[in-house]
């Protein structure tokens, strides 16, 4: 029998002991190459469904699939090998039972190898968590701005803006934190709200546009490089690939219309045979 490789991915373990310690960093990933790039910087990343949006070019992330959520988490579990890597269950692929939870999040966890997988978890998916935990699957929860939900929404707005609005994100977080989740996303919440549940919740929280109170952080990857002309206003730019991009096709547009590319060093020649 072969002697099994133990795995040096980021555990559940490493992360819960972050709590109230060093953030945790987190980027989201959606193929091989640039997960090799970011891995050794990240305690985890997130096959996150924003995919949809920013590779795939759909208006929201409804229309993600598990097709694609598995075939870009197989691709991220390639080009990786340290952080843990979570993907996230796509709208439609477990809000119905329990039972519909589980089925589709072994079927990630066994066709991609991702340590664990994320729900949006308005306070109705306890159910879910606390079922999927309990079966060995770790779920990461996400709440506040739920970006499947924008269709009851009517858009990607900030929560807990009213005194109703904060009770349903707090009872969300008490939701996912009570039914097992090993960490939880806040996204689009003020500095209070998210200072309050990350002081409440015994799990690390991981912050988007939901300030430096909680535990770590996370943005989009696209995101923080520039590759958009619009941002949120909670992201930071880090790079501006954007116009690298823009400025590195022209230049090769130029140099293919000028025949100077190819030029002799990217060119084969000839060699005779036997020589
Ligand atoms: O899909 C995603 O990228 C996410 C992050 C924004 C947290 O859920």
């Amino acid at each position: 029998m072969s002697k099994q490789t133990q795995t040096a991915r980021k555990t559940v373990k490493d992360i819960a002991a972050a709590k109230g310690a060093t953030p945790l960093v987190m980027l989201t990933a959606y193929d091989a190459p640039t997960a090799a790039i970011l891995d050794p910087h990240c305690d985890i990343l997130l096959v996150g469904d924003s995919l949809g949006m920013v590779v795939h070019g759909l208006p929201s992330t409804v229309g993600v699939t598990m097709e694609m959520m598995i075939l870009h988490g197989q691709a991220v579990m390639r080009g990786s090998d340290q952080a843990m890597v979570v993907v996230d269950m796509p709208f439609g692929s477990y809000e119905t039972s329990a039972e519909q939870a589980f089925l589709n999040a072994v079927r990630i966890m066994k066709e991609t190898g991702c340590q664990a997988v994320k729900i949006e978890s308005g306070a109705y998916a306890a159910g879910q968590i606390a079922h999927l935990v309990e079966r060995g699957i770790p779920v990461m929860g996400h709440i506040g701005l739920r970006p499947q939900a924008i269709n009851v929404d009517g858009g990607f707005r900030a929560k807990g803006r009213t005194g109703d609005e904060r009770d349903r994100v707090v009872a969300e977080a008490r939701a996912a934190a009570d039914a097992g989740a090993f960490c939880i996303v806040i996204e689009g919440v003020a500095e209070d709200l998210a200072a309050a549940i990350t002081a409440e919740v015994s799990c690390p929280t991981i912050g988007i546009g939901a300030s430096a109170a909680c535990d770590g952080q996370v943005l989009v990857t696209q995101d923080m490089l520039g590759l958009f002309d619009w941002t949120p206003k909670f992201v930071r730019r880090y790079a501006d690939l954007r116009e690298a991009i823009d400025k590195a096709a022209a230049e090769y547009a130029a140099d293919v219309r000028a025949r100077r590319f190819p030029g002799t060093a990217e060119t084969y020649s000839l060699r005779k045979q036997g020589s």
